[in-house]
Protein backbone atom coordinates (compact mmCIF):
# COMPACT_ATOMS: atom_id res chain seq x y z
CA UNK A 1 0.00 0.00 0.00
CA UNK A 2 1.30 3.22 -1.03
CA UNK A 3 1.03 5.01 2.58
CA UNK A 4 1.39 8.99 3.03
CA UNK A 5 4.95 8.83 4.22
CA UNK A 6 6.35 6.97 1.15
CA UNK A 7 4.10 9.89 -1.10
CA UNK A 8 5.44 12.30 0.72
CA UNK A 9 8.84 11.20 0.52
CA UNK A 10 8.03 10.75 -3.15
CA UNK A 11 6.76 14.00 -3.63
CA UNK A 12 10.05 15.67 -2.10
CA UNK A 13 11.44 14.54 -5.37
CA UNK A 14 8.67 16.60 -7.39
CA UNK A 15 9.10 19.79 -8.13
CA UNK A 16 6.00 20.91 -9.39
CA UNK A 17 2.89 21.68 -6.73
CA UNK A 18 0.24 20.57 -10.21
CA UNK A 19 2.00 16.63 -10.01
CA UNK A 20 1.11 16.12 -6.54
CA UNK A 21 -1.78 13.87 -5.23
CA UNK A 22 -4.14 16.45 -4.04
CA UNK A 23 -3.83 16.28 -0.48
CA UNK A 24 -0.84 17.14 -0.65
CA UNK A 25 -1.54 20.22 -2.59
CA UNK A 26 -3.38 21.71 0.76
CA UNK A 27 -6.78 22.00 -0.68
CA UNK A 28 -9.89 19.64 -0.03
CA UNK A 29 -8.29 17.20 2.09
CA UNK A 30 -9.48 16.72 5.67
CA UNK A 31 -8.27 13.79 8.03
CA UNK A 32 -11.18 11.50 7.84
CA UNK A 33 -11.11 11.63 4.39
CA UNK A 34 -8.01 9.75 3.58
CA UNK A 35 -7.91 5.76 4.02
CA UNK A 36 -4.38 6.01 6.01
CA UNK A 37 -5.70 8.77 8.26
CA UNK A 38 -5.89 6.50 11.28
CA UNK A 39 -2.31 5.88 10.84
CA UNK A 40 -0.91 9.67 11.97
CA UNK A 41 -3.68 9.22 15.22
CA UNK A 42 -3.66 7.03 18.07
CA UNK A 43 -0.69 4.61 17.81
CA UNK A 44 0.82 6.66 14.87
CA UNK A 45 0.66 10.10 16.97
CA UNK A 46 3.22 11.98 18.11
CA UNK A 47 2.35 11.66 21.31
CA UNK A 48 2.45 7.77 21.04
CA UNK A 49 6.02 7.78 19.10
CA UNK A 50 7.46 10.27 21.90
CA UNK A 51 5.88 8.07 24.82
CA UNK A 52 7.25 4.75 23.70
CA UNK A 53 10.95 6.43 24.10
CA UNK A 54 10.01 8.09 27.69
CA UNK A 55 9.60 11.44 25.78
CA UNK A 56 6.79 14.43 26.30
CA UNK A 57 6.01 16.18 23.05
CA UNK A 58 3.54 18.99 22.74
CA UNK A 59 3.04 22.51 21.40
CA UNK A 60 2.10 25.90 22.22
CA UNK A 61 -1.75 27.40 22.43
CA UNK A 62 -2.97 30.07 21.25
CA UNK A 63 -6.25 31.19 23.25
CA UNK A 64 -8.04 32.19 20.30
CA UNK A 65 -7.57 29.31 18.73
CA UNK A 66 -7.84 27.11 21.34
CA UNK A 67 -11.40 28.80 21.74
CA UNK A 68 -12.74 29.00 18.15
CA UNK A 69 -11.72 25.92 17.02
CA UNK A 70 -12.79 22.03 17.85
CA UNK A 71 -10.50 20.87 15.27
CA UNK A 72 -7.90 22.57 17.16
CA UNK A 73 -8.73 21.12 20.22
CA UNK A 74 -9.11 17.57 18.51
CA UNK A 75 -6.14 17.54 17.48
CA UNK A 76 -4.48 18.93 21.46
CA UNK A 77 -6.12 15.88 22.62
CA UNK A 78 -5.24 12.99 19.54
CA UNK A 79 -1.31 13.81 19.34
CA UNK A 80 0.11 15.79 22.07
CA UNK A 81 0.69 14.80 26.09
CA UNK A 82 2.13 18.20 27.03
CA UNK A 83 0.67 21.66 25.86
CA UNK A 84 2.24 25.10 26.96
CA UNK A 85 0.07 28.57 26.93
CA UNK A 86 1.52 30.77 23.83
CA UNK A 87 0.65 34.03 25.40
CA UNK A 88 -2.07 33.87 28.13
CA UNK A 89 0.32 33.47 31.06
CA UNK A 90 1.65 36.61 30.41
CA UNK A 91 1.83 39.78 32.21
CA UNK A 92 0.29 42.24 29.59
CA UNK A 93 -2.48 39.02 28.88
CA UNK A 94 -3.25 37.93 33.05
CA UNK A 95 -3.09 41.83 34.26
CA UNK A 96 -4.97 44.50 31.81
CA UNK A 97 -4.54 46.64 35.23
CA UNK A 98 -2.33 47.01 38.14
CA UNK A 99 -4.77 44.52 41.02
CA UNK A 100 -6.89 42.75 38.19
CA UNK A 101 -5.93 39.22 36.74
CA UNK A 102 -7.66 37.64 34.24
CA UNK A 103 -7.26 33.74 34.37
CA UNK A 104 -9.86 33.12 32.39
CA UNK A 105 -7.74 31.24 29.15
CA UNK A 106 -5.26 29.66 31.34
CA UNK A 107 -8.19 28.04 33.50
CA UNK A 108 -9.81 26.93 30.60
CA UNK A 109 -6.58 25.61 28.80
CA UNK A 110 -5.23 23.87 32.44
CA UNK A 111 -8.66 22.00 32.97
CA UNK A 112 -8.95 20.66 29.34
CA UNK A 113 -5.64 19.48 29.70
CA UNK A 114 -6.20 17.93 33.40
CA UNK A 115 -9.08 16.03 31.75
CA UNK A 116 -7.37 14.95 28.46
CA UNK A 117 -4.13 13.42 30.34
CA UNK A 118 -2.03 16.15 29.53
CA UNK A 119 0.77 17.61 31.05
CA UNK A 120 1.32 21.80 31.17
CA UNK A 121 4.30 24.12 31.18
CA UNK A 122 4.08 27.22 32.35
CA UNK A 123 5.35 30.31 30.40
CA UNK A 124 6.29 32.49 32.06
CA UNK A 125 6.94 34.83 35.34
CA UNK A 126 9.17 37.02 34.16
CA UNK A 127 10.33 38.45 30.45
CA UNK A 128 12.17 41.74 29.19
CA UNK A 129 8.78 41.55 26.70
CA UNK A 130 4.87 41.44 27.42
CA UNK A 131 5.41 43.79 30.19
CA UNK A 132 2.14 45.54 30.53
CA UNK A 133 1.38 48.98 29.20
CA UNK A 134 0.51 50.07 33.24
CA UNK A 135 3.58 48.95 34.31
CA UNK A 136 6.19 51.90 33.27
CA UNK A 137 4.03 54.39 35.33
CA UNK A 138 3.58 52.38 37.95
CA UNK A 139 6.67 50.00 38.88
CA UNK A 140 9.58 51.40 40.88
CA UNK A 141 12.97 50.28 42.43
CA UNK A 142 10.91 50.42 45.95
CA UNK A 143 8.10 48.20 44.86
CA UNK A 144 9.35 45.98 42.18
CA UNK A 145 10.55 42.86 44.36
CA UNK A 146 7.20 42.61 46.29
CA UNK A 147 5.40 42.64 42.51
CA UNK A 148 7.26 40.38 41.35
CA UNK A 149 7.04 38.03 43.85
CA UNK A 150 3.17 38.70 44.45
CA UNK A 151 2.92 37.66 41.29
CA UNK A 152 4.64 34.41 41.76
CA UNK A 153 2.91 33.55 44.48
CA UNK A 154 -0.64 34.26 43.42
CA UNK A 155 0.15 33.12 39.60
CA UNK A 156 2.37 29.77 40.72
CA UNK A 157 -0.42 29.58 43.77
CA UNK A 158 -3.31 29.09 41.81
CA UNK A 159 -1.92 26.67 39.20
CA UNK A 160 0.45 24.56 42.35
CA UNK A 161 0.39 20.96 41.25
CA UNK A 162 -0.96 21.29 37.84
CA UNK A 163 2.35 22.68 35.99
CA UNK A 164 4.86 20.19 35.19
CA UNK A 165 7.09 22.95 34.41
CA UNK A 166 7.53 26.78 34.70
CA UNK A 167 9.49 28.87 32.66
CA UNK A 168 10.46 31.05 35.65
CA UNK A 169 12.89 33.20 33.53
CA UNK A 170 12.87 33.90 29.53
CA UNK A 171 15.94 35.17 27.48
CA UNK A 172 17.82 36.68 30.51
CA UNK A 173 20.76 36.87 28.06
CA UNK A 174 21.64 38.97 25.54
CA UNK A 175 25.17 39.73 24.64
CA UNK A 176 25.09 42.89 22.66
CA UNK A 177 23.89 44.71 26.20
CA UNK A 178 27.80 44.27 26.51
CA UNK A 179 28.04 43.35 30.71
CA UNK A 180 30.47 40.36 31.01
CA UNK A 181 28.07 38.12 32.45
CA UNK A 182 26.01 38.43 29.59
CA UNK A 183 23.13 39.85 31.28
CA UNK A 184 20.23 41.51 29.43
CA UNK A 185 20.29 45.30 30.81
CA UNK A 186 17.55 46.63 28.76
CA UNK A 187 14.84 44.50 30.69
CA UNK A 188 12.55 46.48 33.44
CA UNK A 189 13.02 43.36 35.69
CA UNK A 190 16.81 44.23 35.54
CA UNK A 191 16.36 48.20 35.81
CA UNK A 192 14.50 47.86 38.43
CA UNK A 193 16.16 44.90 40.09
CA UNK A 194 19.49 44.37 38.95
CA UNK A 195 20.57 40.80 38.42
CA UNK A 196 19.22 39.20 41.76
CA UNK A 197 15.92 38.96 40.14
CA UNK A 198 16.99 35.79 38.84
CA UNK A 199 17.62 34.49 41.95
CA UNK A 200 14.08 35.93 43.07
CA UNK A 201 11.79 34.77 40.58
CA UNK A 202 13.53 30.79 41.42
CA UNK A 203 13.41 30.77 44.85
CA UNK A 204 9.97 32.22 45.39
CA UNK A 205 8.51 29.90 42.15
CA UNK A 206 9.96 27.12 44.38
CA UNK A 207 8.35 28.08 47.85
CA UNK A 208 5.15 28.89 45.83
CA UNK A 209 4.98 25.09 43.60
CA UNK A 210 7.91 22.90 45.04
CA UNK A 211 6.52 19.79 41.95
CA UNK A 212 7.04 22.54 38.84
CA UNK A 213 10.26 21.77 37.38
CA UNK A 214 11.92 25.00 37.26
CA UNK A 215 12.99 25.66 33.85
CA UNK A 216 15.10 28.57 32.49
CA UNK A 217 14.33 29.45 28.84
CA UNK A 218 16.44 30.65 26.09
CA UNK A 219 16.78 31.33 21.96
CA UNK A 220 19.65 31.37 19.82
CA UNK A 221 21.84 28.76 21.84
CA UNK A 222 22.16 25.75 18.97
CA UNK A 223 23.58 26.73 16.19
CA UNK A 224 27.79 26.36 15.96
CA UNK A 225 28.12 29.96 14.78
CA UNK A 226 30.08 32.39 16.82
CA UNK A 227 26.96 34.28 18.23
CA UNK A 228 25.51 31.37 19.61
CA UNK A 229 28.52 30.07 20.96
CA UNK A 230 29.15 33.43 23.41
CA UNK A 231 25.23 33.52 24.02
CA UNK A 232 25.48 29.78 25.06
CA UNK A 233 28.63 30.48 26.94
CA UNK A 234 26.92 33.29 28.87
CA UNK A 235 23.75 30.87 29.38
CA UNK A 236 26.15 28.07 30.55
CA UNK A 237 27.86 30.18 33.42
CA UNK A 238 24.62 31.42 34.37
CA UNK A 239 23.06 27.80 35.09
CA UNK A 240 26.25 27.28 36.74
CA UNK A 241 26.22 30.05 38.61
CA UNK A 242 22.96 29.56 39.96
CA UNK A 243 23.81 26.01 41.04
CA UNK A 244 26.47 27.28 42.95
CA UNK A 245 24.71 29.76 44.80
CA UNK A 246 21.82 26.71 45.63
CA UNK A 247 19.20 28.73 43.44
CA UNK A 248 16.24 26.20 42.79
CA UNK A 249 16.76 25.17 39.25
CA UNK A 250 16.30 22.11 37.32
CA UNK A 251 15.93 22.66 33.47
CA UNK A 252 17.24 24.66 30.72
CA UNK A 253 14.84 25.06 27.94
CA UNK A 254 15.85 25.61 24.36
CA UNK A 255 13.37 27.73 22.74
CA UNK A 256 15.08 26.45 18.90
CA UNK A 257 13.49 28.87 16.89
CA UNK A 258 15.62 27.93 13.77
CA UNK A 259 15.85 28.40 10.38
CA UNK A 260 15.43 26.72 7.23
CA UNK A 261 17.81 28.60 5.14
CA UNK A 262 20.95 28.53 7.63
CA UNK A 263 24.37 27.29 7.15
CA UNK A 264 25.09 26.69 10.32
CA UNK A 265 24.98 23.52 12.23
CA UNK A 266 23.85 21.77 14.94
CA UNK A 267 27.17 19.68 15.97
CA UNK A 268 29.49 20.76 18.36
CA UNK A 269 28.18 23.74 20.04
CA UNK A 270 24.51 21.81 20.74
CA UNK A 271 26.69 18.86 22.41
CA UNK A 272 28.56 21.34 24.60
CA UNK A 273 24.77 23.14 25.65
CA UNK A 274 23.69 19.43 26.12
CA UNK A 275 26.69 18.44 28.35
CA UNK A 276 26.85 21.48 30.35
CA UNK A 277 23.33 21.26 31.46
CA UNK A 278 23.91 17.41 32.28
CA UNK A 279 26.81 18.37 34.32
CA UNK A 280 25.05 20.53 36.39
CA UNK A 281 22.07 17.97 36.59
CA UNK A 282 19.50 19.67 34.36
CA UNK A 283 16.89 18.28 32.59
CA UNK A 284 16.51 19.78 28.89
CA UNK A 285 13.39 20.63 27.22
CA UNK A 286 13.15 21.99 23.50
CA UNK A 287 10.58 24.32 24.17
CA UNK A 288 9.76 26.56 21.20
CA UNK A 289 10.76 24.46 17.71
CA UNK A 290 9.38 26.16 14.76
CA UNK A 291 11.55 26.20 11.38
CA UNK A 292 11.42 29.57 9.95
CA UNK A 293 11.40 29.24 5.95
CA UNK A 294 10.95 32.94 4.86
CA UNK A 295 14.34 33.34 3.48
CA UNK A 296 13.48 30.38 1.29
CA UNK A 297 14.02 31.41 -2.76
CA UNK A 298 12.34 28.53 -3.81
CA UNK A 299 8.23 29.04 -3.69
CA UNK A 300 7.25 25.25 -4.11
CA UNK A 301 5.50 23.76 -1.25
CA UNK A 302 6.77 20.78 -1.45
CA UNK A 303 10.29 21.63 -1.86
CA UNK A 304 9.58 24.12 1.40
CA UNK A 305 8.43 21.55 3.66
CA UNK A 306 11.11 19.03 2.55
CA UNK A 307 13.50 21.72 3.72
CA UNK A 308 11.80 22.78 6.84
CA UNK A 309 11.79 18.50 7.68
CA UNK A 310 15.25 18.17 7.16
CA UNK A 311 16.34 21.08 9.64
CA UNK A 312 13.73 19.40 12.01
CA UNK A 313 15.58 15.86 11.68
CA UNK A 314 18.43 17.44 12.10
CA UNK A 315 17.77 19.54 15.08
CA UNK A 316 15.81 16.97 16.81
CA UNK A 317 18.29 14.06 15.98
CA UNK A 318 21.25 15.65 17.72
CA UNK A 319 18.84 17.14 20.45
CA UNK A 320 18.00 13.48 21.18
CA UNK A 321 21.46 12.05 21.79
CA UNK A 322 21.61 13.54 24.77
CA UNK A 323 19.47 11.70 27.57
CA UNK A 324 18.92 14.66 29.52
CA UNK A 325 15.89 16.23 26.67
CA UNK A 326 13.12 15.20 28.46
CA UNK A 327 10.18 16.93 26.23
CA UNK A 328 10.06 18.44 22.41
CA UNK A 329 7.13 21.18 21.43
CA UNK A 330 6.59 23.11 18.94
CA UNK A 331 5.70 26.60 19.17
CA UNK A 332 2.01 26.22 18.03
CA UNK A 333 0.84 23.08 16.11
CA UNK A 334 -0.68 24.12 12.99
CA UNK A 335 1.15 26.68 10.26
CA UNK A 336 -2.89 28.69 10.81
CA UNK A 337 -1.30 29.90 13.53
CA UNK A 338 2.19 30.80 13.94
CA UNK A 339 3.69 33.80 15.39
CA UNK A 340 6.50 33.14 11.99
CA UNK A 341 3.40 34.58 10.33
CA UNK A 342 2.62 37.84 11.58
CA UNK A 343 4.09 40.21 8.56
CA UNK A 344 6.47 41.72 11.35
CA UNK A 345 8.27 38.10 10.74
CA UNK A 346 7.82 38.08 7.45
CA UNK A 347 10.19 40.35 6.02
CA UNK A 348 11.71 38.77 2.83
CA UNK A 349 8.62 37.27 1.39
CA UNK A 350 5.57 39.03 2.84
CA UNK A 351 3.29 37.98 0.53
CA UNK A 352 3.98 34.03 1.54
CA UNK A 353 2.65 31.69 4.03
CA UNK A 354 5.55 30.24 6.19
CA UNK A 355 5.26 26.79 6.68
CA UNK A 356 6.92 25.97 10.05
CA UNK A 357 5.15 23.25 12.17
CA UNK A 358 4.05 19.68 11.89
CA UNK A 359 0.50 20.14 10.83
CA UNK A 360 -0.41 22.90 7.71
CA UNK A 361 -3.52 25.06 7.84
CA UNK A 362 -5.46 22.47 7.16
CA UNK A 363 -4.52 20.17 9.90
CA UNK A 364 -2.77 18.32 7.47
CA UNK A 365 0.38 16.21 8.78
CA UNK A 366 3.30 18.23 7.01
CA UNK A 367 6.63 16.65 5.81
CA UNK A 368 7.70 17.85 9.83
CA UNK A 369 5.45 15.96 11.25
CA UNK A 370 6.46 12.76 9.44
CA UNK A 371 10.07 13.37 10.51
CA UNK A 372 9.14 14.47 14.22
CA UNK A 373 7.66 11.15 14.88
CA UNK A 374 10.86 8.86 13.17
CA UNK A 375 13.44 10.65 14.84
CA UNK A 376 11.48 10.03 18.30
CA UNK A 377 11.20 6.06 17.12
CA UNK A 378 15.71 6.53 16.40
CA UNK A 379 15.95 8.51 20.01
CA UNK A 380 17.31 6.27 22.54
CA UNK A 381 14.68 5.46 25.58
CA UNK A 382 14.16 7.79 28.37
C1 LIG B 1 5.30 35.08 21.00
C2 LIG B 1 3.87 34.68 20.65
O1 LIG B 1 3.92 33.55 19.84
C3 LIG B 1 3.18 35.82 19.95
O2 LIG B 1 1.81 35.50 19.74
C4 LIG B 1 3.29 37.09 20.80
O3 LIG B 1 2.73 38.16 20.09
C5 LIG B 1 4.73 37.39 21.14
O4 LIG B 1 5.32 36.26 21.77
N1 LIG B 1 9.93 33.52 22.47
C6 LIG B 1 9.05 33.27 23.50
C7 LIG B 1 7.60 33.30 23.24
O5 LIG B 1 9.48 32.91 24.60
O6 LIG B 1 6.86 33.73 24.36
C8 LIG B 1 7.26 34.18 22.04
O7 LIG B 1 5.88 34.06 21.78
C9 LIG B 1 8.09 33.78 20.85
C10 LIG B 1 9.57 33.95 21.16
Amino acid sequence: MLTRRKLITQAAGITTVAALPQFLRGAGFTMTSVDNSRSITGAGSLKAHASARGLLTGCAVSAKLFREDDGFRKLLIEQYNIVVPENCLKWNILRPTPDKYDFTDADNLITFAQTNGIKVRGHNFVWHEAIPAWFAGMVTKDNAEKLLVEHIRTVGGRYKGKIHSWDVVNEAIWIQDGRPDGLRTRSPWFELLGPEYLDLAFRTAREVDPTALLTYNDYGIEYDNEDNEKKRAAVLALLRRMKADKVPLDALGIQAHIKADSKDGFGKGLRELLDGARSLGLQVYVTELDVNDDALTTDDIVERDAAVARVYRDFITNALESPQVKAVLTWGATDKNSWLNSRKIRKIHPDRLQRPLPFNENYEPTAAFFEMRETFDKAKKR
